[in-house]
């Protein structure tokens, strides 16, 4: 066995769990996967088992250091990354859940939503927490997990000891990043990124908000501390006599999207980049300023390094885009994701399909909790190549409404876009991207860049990078796609609006 020294992240997303190892230039060593079940209750709504999550995370480590023939004192630290918002309680003293743990898909709280809308508190949410008011976010869930205890069957608990046990500290509330670092560490914590993502969190005061803990009834006492999210002081240490059998420091945590922004080294203002995963998020890098949307973007904290100040960006949430193309597989209109690319490129146009997979609401720009998916301009001719162009042309369209509103806010225009997740693999994708919002789309070699963000923040803080330099030489592009003559994009863009409009606002009562 080798003694190179290396750096583990789990990267808990929507769909999965996966743990990799990177060395020293930022090369994957390592790399395991495992999915988890995704329960769907009720229409609209979406949970996950937390000890599913946990064990699996436990699974994906034991197999990726197997794999790859890796001690688990080889490694200088852990950081973790995570799907965001995902909330769940569970009991101190047991580590047992009190229930599953409600996915930011979820659309339970759409009226708890529509009420603060109707009180207009809307801009007052949007100034402290920089959050459009919505049922994505984890302060409703936490309030529906406290007033819903007729629903809670697991720890023997009476449905109104819940309440009481949250105000004594007995409970604990976390989003999926306190989640594991309770498992592995036995501390209560999350970093900022996470925090910021709450709707709990005041992020110019960067800390718990008292006046929204009163509006959501979430108990001070139920919140873990909040760190930065490379951190020195490391949240805590794995158990040596535990299942991985040796101390190591968990010393670095960021939402999968912030990762993303870290992993792809967008260390100065004005970097953005886009991840497409289950949803797509555009992250651009604003620096010391906290800036304000007009445009219906989220203001958002990127990073913070211990010791430094906090670096904020502006996100662009598109709730659905390569669950989409999982869409097509439910629906058994193609085998594989793989597929896609073929299939769009033997089509020369949609044939004027539009497909706005707007199935969980719509986030950036729009915000409507009502607005439901979409298929306009059919006809008989319309084939399953169209559908699936169609699908991918979604996605390109939904991220340019996101560019031109971050272009807008920020006053900088994008000129470069760099991107990230499971679905740039697909060349067609990319360059329809390039096209459709006319900017240079650049693929790097590393394109699990979410892990490697989170690799990277708990290693500068133990000091196995010292300078984010060395990880910006680190960064190598893969494949760069440039915009080809615009043709009629504009006027499909056009159209793409149209269709967007027909699905606002349709699952009103
Ligand atoms: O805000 C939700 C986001 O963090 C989920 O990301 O990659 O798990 O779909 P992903």
């Amino acid at each position: 066995m080798s003694e190179e020294r290396y750096i583990g992240a789990i990267d808990q997303g929507t769909t999965g769990t996966r743990f990799m190892v990177f060395d020293h230039d930022g090369q994957v060593v390592a790399n395991a996967y495992q999915k988890h079940e995704q329960v769907y209750p009720e229409p609209g709504w979406v949970e996950h088992k937390p000890q599913e999550i946990w064990e699996n995370t436990k699974e994906v480590i034991d197999a990726a250091l197997t794999e790859a023939g890796i001690g688990s004192e080889q490694l200088d630290a852990i950081g973790i990354t995570n799907q965001r918002e995902t909330t769940l309680i569970w009991d101190r003293e047991s580590g047992k859940p009190i229930h599953n743990a409600i996915v930011w898909q979820d659309r339970r709280t759409t009226d708890r939503v529509e009420q603060l809308q109707d009180e207009g508190k809307e801009g007052w949410i949007r100034e402290k927490t920089g959050l459009e008011p919505d049922a994505y976010f984890s302060a409703t869930k936490a309030e529906w997990l406290l007033d819903n205890t007729d629903q809670i069957k697991l720890q023997r608990m009476r449905p109104d000891d819940v309440r009481d046990r949250a105000e004594q500290g007995e409970l604990l509330f976390g989003t999926i990043d306190s989640w594991l670092i309770y498992k592995l560490t036995g501390e209560h914590i999350t970093d900022v990124t996470n925090a910021s993502r709450t709707m709990l969190f005041n992020i110019h005061e960067m800390d718990w908000d008292e006046e929204l803990l009163e509006e959501f009834g979430v108990p001070e006492a139920i919140l873990p501390e909040v760190r930065p999210s490379s951190d020195e002081n490391h949240y805590g240490y794995t158990d040596a006599d535990g299942f991985l059998g040796a101390e190591v420091p968990v010393a670095g945590a960021l939402g999968d999207q912030q990762a993303a922004l870290f992993g792809q080294t967008c260390f100065d203002e004005g970097d953005a980049k886009n991840t497409y995963g289950t949803g797509s998020f555009m992250l651009m890098n604003t620096g010391d300023e906290a800036v304000e949307s007009e445009h219906g973007l989220l203001t958002t904290v990127g990073f913070q390094r211990s010791g430094e100040p906090v670096k904020y960006a502006l996100e662009g949430s598109i709730f659905i885009t390569g669950a989409a193309i999982e869409w097509l597989e439910d629906m058994t209109l193609i085998d594989d994701a793989a597929e896609t690319e073929e299939l769009a490129r033997s089509v020369d146009s949609t044939d004027g399909v539009y497909f706005v997979p707007a199935f969980a609401g719509l986030g950036a720009p729009h915000w409507d909790q009502r607005a439901r998916g979409t298929i306009v301009g059919m006809t008989r001719g319309t084939r399953r190549e169209h559908v699936v162009r169609a699908v991918l042309e979604s996605i390109a369209f939904q991220t340019r409404d996101v560019a031109e509103a971050m272009e807008s806010d920020s006053g900088i225009d994008l000129t470069t876009l760099r991107v990230d997740g499971g679905a740039v693999k697909n060349n067609f994708l990319c360059q329809l991207q390039a096209n459709i919002v006319g900017t240079d789309i650049a693929r790097p070699v590393v394109d699990e860049t979410t892990a490697l963000g989170a690799a990277y923040a708990a290693g500068l803080a133990v000091g196995y990078w010292e300078t984010v330099d060395e990880l910006r030489d680190n960064w190598h592009v893969d494949s760069e796609f440039q915009p080809e003559s615009p043709g009629d994009v504009e006027q499909r863009y056009g159209r793409w609006t149209d269709a967007v409009e027909r699905s606002l606002d349709w699952a009103r009562d």
